[in-house]
């Protein structure tokens, strides 16, 4: 069948069915543009199918078609990272900003957040952690891909690192256990690990806050996602309560949803 007729005729948006289909063909979106009467052979037909089954299940068109881009960079992705989320560029924009000679990335996931750092900051010597192998593995081949030198460590939380670092930065889970706002499609083919923590989503932050405290080196600044009113009320109070003398900020993202604790001592 003809690109244009599978396209017309496909129940998903336009958009989603032209990025299957170039993911199926390994071609551009232009190129689809160019040859709209170019037809699929049945093997290939029946993968696209295969994959508008999967979409309308819910996964994830970065999921599908194994990339995303994030910070103006590809990233490979696989059913064992979170996909990048663009409200976590506010933490890159963050770094960059304060220009730090040193960076440990907390849960790493994709390598998103460390590696886009080391692109726009070659002078920053990047660390980053996980506590899952299969997660390192893909932000490793991101970071090769994308060709930055970045130190890997697989690590609960602090538990593995021994060095000092200027600034810690780390989108960790923070989806409430039992939320009932996390979409269908994210819960069932996004990996539990980078999502949940706890009661009310905050277990993992306050885990590494009070690690962070208790480092003889402490950095100068940490960054960390959350999301919203409750945890921004939860987080003010336990973090000024570990952290008495260091500057607490709250970072809106551009929804105006509160979403990154800064702490600066
Ligand atoms: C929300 S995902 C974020 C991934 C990536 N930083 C990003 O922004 O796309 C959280 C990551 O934290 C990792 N993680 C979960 N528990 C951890 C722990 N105790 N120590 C280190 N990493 C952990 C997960 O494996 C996952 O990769």
């Amino acid at each position: 069948m003809k690109i244009s007729r599978l396209i017309k005729e496909s129940s998903l948006p336009t958009l989603d069915s032209e990025l299957l289909l170039s993911c199926v063909l390994q071609k551009s979106k232009e190129w689809l543009f160019t040859n709209p009467d170019f037809g699929l052979s049945n093997e290939l037909l029946e993968k696209f199918n295969e994959l508008q089954k999967k979409r309308r299940e819910g996964v994830s068109i970065a999921a599908l078609v194994g990339s995303k881009e994030f910070f103006g960079l590809e990233f490979k992705v696989n059913e064992n990272v979170l996909i990048p989320r663009p409200e976590t560029e506010i933490l890159v924009k963050e770094v960059l900003k304060i220009q730090p000679k040193s960076l440990l990335d907390v849960g790493t996931g994709s390598g998103c957040v460390a590696i886009s750092v080391k692109k726009n900051l070659s002078n920053c010597e990047v660390w980053a952690s996980d506590i899952s192998p299969t997660a390192l593995k893909v932000a490793q081949k991101n970071s090769q891909k994308l060709g930055v030198k970045i130190e890997f460590i697989e690590s609960d939380l602090l538990e593995k690192t021994s060095r000092e670092f200027e600034i810690i930065v780390a989108n960790l889970p923070y989806v409430p256990q039992n939320s009932v706002e996390i979409e269908a499609g994210v819960k069932k083919f996004e990996p539990s690990l980078a999502l949940f923590s706890g009661s009310d989503g905050l277990d993992l932050i306050r885990k590494l806050l009070i690690q962070i405290s208790k480092l003889s080196q402490k950095p100068k600044f940490v960054l960390l996602e959350f999301s919203g009113d409750e945890q921004t009320e939860v987080l003010k109070i336990f973090t000024s309560k570990i952290f008495p003398n260091s500057k607490i900020e709250i970072l809106l993202d551009l929804a105006g949803i509160p979403r990154v604790l800064k702490l600066q001592s």
